[in-house]
């Protein structure tokens, strides 16, 4: 149990985890006390589920909704700007985790690249070495010794969306000015490029319903921002297909991560998220469109992993077309079969099967 008298400063990475651990394990529903991680996240309860304060160790004076809905004289409701197609159960449940072969060395660069970014967030996020998978298999193996908690796997959804929604808004912005330059049509990729972005905003904003980042997350993800956004604004005027490798497998490791989330869920080591007291924010039941008796964290999650597995395919197969030339796929009509879908297909579709 976390003493009362902790003061609000700055921990390490790993001390920051296992103080979240052993609030969540030794605070059951426990108010009272202000705990803050050194990811700088303080683990609210869900905005939805503030009274049930399943996941809060800060007292309900602190919480607060991070970005309330404006009330305005006229306004009833905003939209997103772009709705979600949906899914059916049976293809939320056909994802699986899938690793594309890197072939050549720009597609191995890429997949290095993620590796060692994963390799940083397991140690930022204070993921011990029983709590990791199968090395040999990192993006398809979902069995570790030991699982994370509910606080390692926040912290790792929110970095990890705050960053994943900037590679599509680049690649989007890069090509639409590109358009605009050359006096040339774009054949479809700016849309899905964009859209993308947006659905891993819908994902950080859901996420962000579950938890409260402190200053120093904020900074982190400020200066993260910066870096990731000016290095693939270079890379991806250099080589877009590079780019959309390196966000496949990133995509990848996504699908891996929500994945095993569910493993984990399935297994009873999430109790918080397994509870039925437990309700996903409004936000997500609204943009997901998520059925009444539908509303789990489980369900939340087969949605998410869907995008992923979504943009785990477009991006690979991006990655597989003429940059300057290929119509994009995923929004044409073809002369004799259906319009492919990327979910289903981890390692992209090639260039012949679909142009
Ligand atoms: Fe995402
Ligand atoms: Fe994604």
């Amino acid at each position: 149990m976390i003493p009362s008298g902790i003061p609000p400063r700055v921990y390490t990475a790993r001390q920051a985890v296992q103080l979240a651990k052993s609030a969540l394990v030794g605070t059951r529903f426990q108010t009272g006390l202000a705990v803050r991680s050194v990811a700088g996240l303080r683990f609210g309860a869900c905005s939805a589920c503030q009274a049930q304060r399943l996941f809060s160790t800060t007292p309900a004076a602190q919480l607060r909704d991070i970005f309330p809905a404006k009330d305005t004289p006229h306004i009833k409701t905003t939209k997103p700007a772009w709705p979600h197609q949906g899914y059916t159960m049976d293809e939320m449940l056909a994802v699986t985790p899938a690793h594309r072969k890197p072939q050549g060395f720009t597609d191995w660069a890429a997949w290095k690249f993620v590796r060692i970014a994963r390799f940083w967030m397991d140690i930022a996020t204070g993921v011990g070495r029983e709590q990791q998978v199968d090395k040999r298999n990192p993006t398809t193996a979902v069995v570790a010794s030991k699982p994370l908690t509910e606080a390692q796997w926040l912290v790792r959804f929110v970095f990890l969306e705050s960053i994943a929604g900037v590679p599509g808004m680049v690649g989007g912005m890069l090509r639409h000015l590109n358009s605009l330059r050359r006096m040339k049509r774009d054949n479809g990729w700016i849309e899905t490029l964009l859209e993308e972005s947006f659905n891993e905003r819908m994902h950080l904003l859901t996420f962000m319903k579950m938890c409260e980042p402190g200053w120093f997350m904020k900074t982190v993800l400020i200066g993260a921002q910066g870096v990731f956004f000016n290095a693939l604004f270079v890379a991806y005027l250099l080589s877009p297909r590079i780019v959309h490798r390196f966000v496949g497998y990133l995509e990848e490791e996504a699908v891996h991560t929500y994945t095993r989330v569910l493993h984990e869920i399935d297994g009873g080591h999430l109790p918080r998220w397994t509870d039925p007291k437990f309700t996903v924010p409004d936000i997500a039941v609204q943009y997901w469109d998520m059925p009444e008796g539908h509303r789990t964290m489980k369900d939340l999650i087969l949605y998410i992993r869907a995008d992923e597995a979504c943009h785990r395919g477009v991006n690979h197969t991006l990655g597989n077309l003429d940059q300057k030339e290929d119509p994009n796929p995923f929004v044409s009509e073809f002369k004799d079969r259906e319009t492919p879908k990327p979910a289903l297909k981890g390692t992209g579709y090639e260039r012949a099967e679909v142009i």
